[in-house]
């Protein structure tokens, strides 16, 4: 079977909501590494910023989409790919704890200061390693063996429960949410990983 000319509008919404993940995790990454060697701290709430986007967004949107959808259809088609769609489903369940066990360690080290400061810095390393394997394995190895056997039709019931994603606007009722909560991560995070000023 041949891969459709069209490019699925689901996969790009994946790759998008990968990209933005991607960019908040570096953000945690950068700047834990940049306290490790003895650089400034931004203020905390960068941090929970970031923490809220991926509790809010991939933990409640992006993974229930591949799993119900995405990865559902593919079960249908093939079982070629059952053990690998089983670990990364999985991986969402266990990515979540790591979230919560992440968000204590945040705690930890605003109330406890410096001593708390090398498990949270273990734990932004080792939640960065786990989740950039994760979006790999989808990238490289799922979408495209999904892009060969999915259907026209199953392609308008995933890109159909995607675009649901899209929907989701702000308070205002004109934004899409998370690209609101996205940029207001950006705007408080120091450059050169944001736009606001540098420690
Ligand atoms: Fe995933
Ligand atoms: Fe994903």
């Amino acid at each position: 079977m041949s891969v459709r000319n069209i490019y699925p509008v689901s996969l790009s919404i994946i790759r998008d909501e990968h990209e933005h993940l991607s960019s908040v995790i570096q953000g945690m990454l950068y700047f834990v590494r940049q306290i490790a060697h003895g650089g400034p701290c931004p203020d905390l709430k960068v941090f929970r910023a970031m923490l809220y986007y991926i509790k809010e967004y991939p933990e409640k949107n992006h993974h229930p989409k591949e799993d119900l959808y995405l990865f559902a259809k593919i079960k249908e088609r093939t079982h070629q790919l059952d053990g690998e769609l089983d670990a990364l489903s999985e991986q969402h369940s266990k990515g979540e704890l790591m979230v919560r066990q992440l968000s204590n360690a945040l705690l930890d080290y605003e109330f406890c200061g410096q001593p708390a400061f090398a498990l949270f810095n273990a734990q932004v390393e080792q939640y960065a390693q786990f989740y950039f394997a994760h979006m790999r394995v989808e990238e490289e190895r799922i979408i495209p063996i999904a892009r060969q056997i999915l259907n026209d039709q199953d392609w308008q019931e995933v890109d159909a429960a995607f675009l649901e994603n899209r929907k989701i606007l702000d308070d205002a009722g004109e934004r899409y949410k998370y690209e609101q909560l996205f940029s207001l991560i950006v705007n408080i995070t120091p450059a050169p990983i944001g736009v606001a000023n540098p420690l």
